[in-house]
């Protein structure tokens, strides 16, 4: 079902502090950047490799402390929020997970980064994992 990892999402209280970190130090690649209301957040992608077979490290910056992102830096603090895997037929994975008693987070594709269609599993289905399902569009 997972074709590759496609990203790791990394929660910090400082987008800017923190992609520059990954810029300069690991020479990643800012690709992406974006705010969602909805979410309460602000997001970057820096891409990893320049190959076919990229992948990102997502991070994350909450806007306010009453969000998810925000919740989970007061329990949990900086660090790895959720791994994202690419799927083929995001649909049909959701469906299929959902038949193997895996609990979505959302039941149906929304909108992702970079023009992606992403869904969320349950951590407590997948061992305290946040999970992320995946779907890049081609050419657009
Ligand atoms: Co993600």
């Amino acid at each position: 079902m997972f074709a590759r990892i496609h990203h790791v999402g990394v929660a910090c209280r400082d987008l800017e502090k923190t992609a520059a970190f990954y810029a300069e130090t690991f020479g990643l690649t800012l690709v992406w950047r974006a705010r969602s209301d909805e979410y309460g957040l602000v997001e970057a992608m820096l891409r990893v490799g320049n190959d076919n077979f990229e992948s990102y490290v997502q991070l994350l910056q909450p806007l306010a402390a009453d969000t998810q992102v925000g919740r989970f830096l007061a329990r949990r603090g900086e660090g790895i929020h959720h791994i994202g895997y690419e799927v083929n037929d995001i649909g049909a994975a959701l469906a299929e997970l959902s038949k193997k008693g895996i609990r979505l987070i959302d039941e149906c594709p929304r909108h992702g980064s970079m023009n992606s269609m992403m869904a969320f599993l349950h951590p407590k289905s997948i061992g305290g994992v946040l999970t992320e399902l995946v779907q890049v569009r081609s050419g657009g």
